[in-house]
């Protein structure tokens, strides 16, 4: 079943994607220094790309949560953000021009950056606050094993010792009334400190 809906973000999303990835402004810019080029690729980022972003957070985002609840996985795009992080090592391993390495770099600092703050600002404090003690430290002596299994061979971290918290049915209860206790920290406000496990 697809709809209206679905048809225009794919189509929004390529239109994006392409204008991004055209690179016509960037390479203008990075070739003359040409302020206009600058200015127009700010425009199109701060004129698009961001009003998209926020147009979802306003609107699809919210419609998108009980869906999520009722038939998704809520760790299914940072599964995703793992095969990336994984394909970028790979490529970054078999790279040899040297431009193209560095550009891969910094896309795989940019993710990898990213994906670490929504572990830490998302998930550690949900784990702080509803799971044991216990299971917390199961868990985190089956990511050392996993760490230790998989040392010497590339790839991203692997954190799926993380499934032994369902097995160990050790997740407290939502505590019922109030606010919730575990909300991520304010925008600008630093995240935690990782924990001393694979990060
Ligand atoms: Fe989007
Ligand atoms: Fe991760």
């Amino acid at each position: 079943m697809t709809g209206a809906l679905v048809a225009a973000m794919r189509a929004h999303h390529a239109e994006l994607q392409e204008k991004l990835q055209e690179q016509e402004k960037v390479n203008t810019w990075a070739r003359t220094g040409s302020a206009q080029a600058l200015q127009d690729l700010v425009c199109f980022l701060s004129g698009e790309l961001l009003p998209h972003a926020r147009a979802e957070e306003a609107h699809l985002y919210p419609a998108v949560e009980p869906l999520i609840r009722a038939w998704g996985q809520a760790t299914a795009t940072m599964r995703i953000n793992h095969e990336f992080i994984e394909d970028l090592v790979r490529r970054i391993g078999s790279e040899a021009d040297p431009e193209t390495l560095r550009e891969l770099i910094l896309g795989l600092k940019a993710v990898f950056r990213l994906h670490l703050e929504k572990e830490e600002r998302v998930y550690l404090p949900l784990i702080a606050d509803h799971l044991s003690a216990e299971a917390q430290e199961r868990i985190l002596r089956a990511m050392h094993a996993e760490g230790e299994a998989h040392r010497g061979l590339a790839g991203a971290h692997r954190p799926e010792g993380l499934g032994a918290a369902a097995d160990a049915g050790a997740v407290n209860p939502r505590p019922t009334g109030g606010s919730p206790a575990a909300s991520p920290p304010a925008p600008g406000e630093a995240p935690g400190p990782p924990p001393g496990g694979p990060g």
